[in-house]
């Protein structure tokens, strides 16, 4: 059976990076309303494109939003797990476009990878799992466990409509464990398995003061200029060791211990790999922690954005009218990150100069979420990914954010299982790329996964 599906995986190759090329070719940027007919359009090619894997009751469901696109497979039986597959077929904007050496829009395959905005994040990771299942059932008629697939239009904005939609549609998504491949693993090489995201609260401040923009040097020294107190207020949200300064951020911090501490030691990522990664030299922040706890067990606060006064080339004297900044804080366990938007907005309250007028604003929330890796269904990952890559996964934190797996956990009461195939992609960035071999492997993975589902002495 499980032969059978990976051979015709290894047949299909061509076609199923054909098909990935036409769904990257759908620009579903969800942040941007004039893209909204191409959201609606992907996630109808999605849907036209399950069904004829043989996914059945397939469904385009509207949302006030973008479509959620639903679609099952549940023969296997009572007696057989059922699996929720997630994933999202929105994409981030592609701009700065002239940073990209090919369209973002127009696949294109160099040295065994495909280049286009989604092809990672997360469309080709999202994909796979439909051509797992058609292999499957194209190979043996049936599949060793139930299948539900649920791919929204939305998480790159926050999910905003998928929460309510989960929290009414409990039975419909009813499963035993939730898989997502939406994240990276540690190199070609070394496959790892997520098992703690981040949460998020993202903020946004207004600064304002006169009424209009003013001559700098008429009134220049007689009224505080908001660009300058919008530096004030940010200066004021990190120490100099790069830790949080707003009071009771970290009360709710579950601290790691020693244990964790000693396994992620062990996590292969040099400050090579971080270098290479990032562009840049000299790392920064919290020196009592080691870098990858840095970016996956530690919360953060970062400006996103900032604006305010003249932008344009050469200079221009002025006091600019406003400022604003974007900022968001990452969060590990147990923080709330209502919670945090309110600590955080308090803090600004508290600080904020009194000669100025000062805004705050929470965009999104999301909690954190972390799956313990003794689950059964976290054995059959690693296994799974040890009979593709030949060696076993490594488990480590992440630190990007997937806000519906908390919501999962909560409100499915499932494990959820973060089995990314992404390596340093691009993405959000120019090139965002996907390698063709983790493409593929990802399918084989995936089949794998499911028949170690389904044998109870594994799962
Ligand atoms: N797939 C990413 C999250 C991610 C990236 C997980 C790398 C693990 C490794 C996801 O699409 C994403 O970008 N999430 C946003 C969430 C936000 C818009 C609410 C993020 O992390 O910024
Ligand atoms: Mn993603
Ligand atoms: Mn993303």
């Amino acid at each position: 059976m499980l032969d059978k599906a990976l051979t015709h995986a290894a047949e299909n190759r061509e076609t199923f990076l054909d098909q990935l090329v036409e769904f990257l070719r759908i620009p579903s940027v969800s942040t941007l309303p004039e893209h909204q007919p191409d959201v609606e359009r992907a996630a109808q090619w999605l849907a036209a494109n399950m069904a004829a894997a043989g996914i059945k009751n397939v469904q385009v469901l509207p949302t006030a939003g973008h479509p959620i696109v639903y679609g099952d497979w549940l023969d296997a039986g009572s007696n057989a797990p059922t699996v929720l597959v997630y994933g999202h077929y929105d994409v981030q904007p592609a701009d700065p476009l002239d940073l990209w050496d090919t369209a973002p829009f127009e696949p294109t395959i160099r040295d065994g990878e495909i280049y286009a905005r989604g092809a990672s994040d997360d469309k080709g990771q999202a994909f796979l799992h439909v051509k797992a299942v058609e292999s499957m059932l194209a190979a043996n008629g049936s599949l060793p466990v139930n299948v539900k697939f649920l791919f929204e239009g939305e998480e790159e904005i926050g999910s905003k409509h998928l929460e309510p939609f989960v929290l009414s549609q409990k039975e419909l998504l009813a499963a035993d464990s939730v898989v997502i491949s939406d994240s990276r693993i540690l190199s070609a090489d070394q496959p790892s398995i997520v098992y703690a995201l981040r949460g998020l609260t993202y903020m946004e401040l207004h600064v304002s003061g006169p009424g209009k923009d003013l001559h700098s040097g008429v009134y220049g020294g007689s009224i505080h200029n908001p660009a300058q107190a919008l530096a004030e207020i940010i200066a004021s949200l990190h120490d100099d060791n790069g830790s949080i300064s707003i009071p009771g951020f970290y009360d709710k911090v579950r601290d790691l211990s020693e244990e964790e501490r000693d396994a992620l030691a062990q996590v292969p990522y040099p400050i090579e790999q971080w270098q290479k990664e990032t562009g840049f030299d000299t790392p920064w922040g919290e020196t009592e922690f080691t870098i990858l706890e840095r970016v996956s067990a530690r919360p953060t606060c970062e400006v996103n954005g900032i604006w305010g006064g003249f932008q344009g080339e050469g200079g221009k004297t002025v006091i600019p009218a406003r400022a604003g900044a974007k900022i968001s804080m990452r969060l590990v366990a147990d923080q709330d990150p209502d919670e945090i938007a309110e600590l955080f907005t308090k803090h600004i309250e508290r600080i904020a100069p009194t000669t100025v007028n000062v805004e705050v604003h929470t965009l999104s929330t999301g909690w954190g979420a972390i799956t313990p890796i003794d689950a059964p269904e976290m054995h059959a990952a690693a296994k799974a990914y040890e009979a593709t890559w030949g060696v076993p996964p490594v488990f480590t934190r992440e630190g990007g954010s997937i806000p519906i797996v908390a919501v999962f956990q909560r409100e499915l009461n499932a494990p959820v299982v973060l089995m990314g195939f992404g390596l340093d992609d691009n993405i959000h960035s120019p090139n965002e790329h996907f390698r063709l071999e983790n493409y593929y492997r990802g399918i084989d993975t995936v089949i794998h996964y499911f028949h170690l589902l389904a044998q109870p002495a594994v799962a």
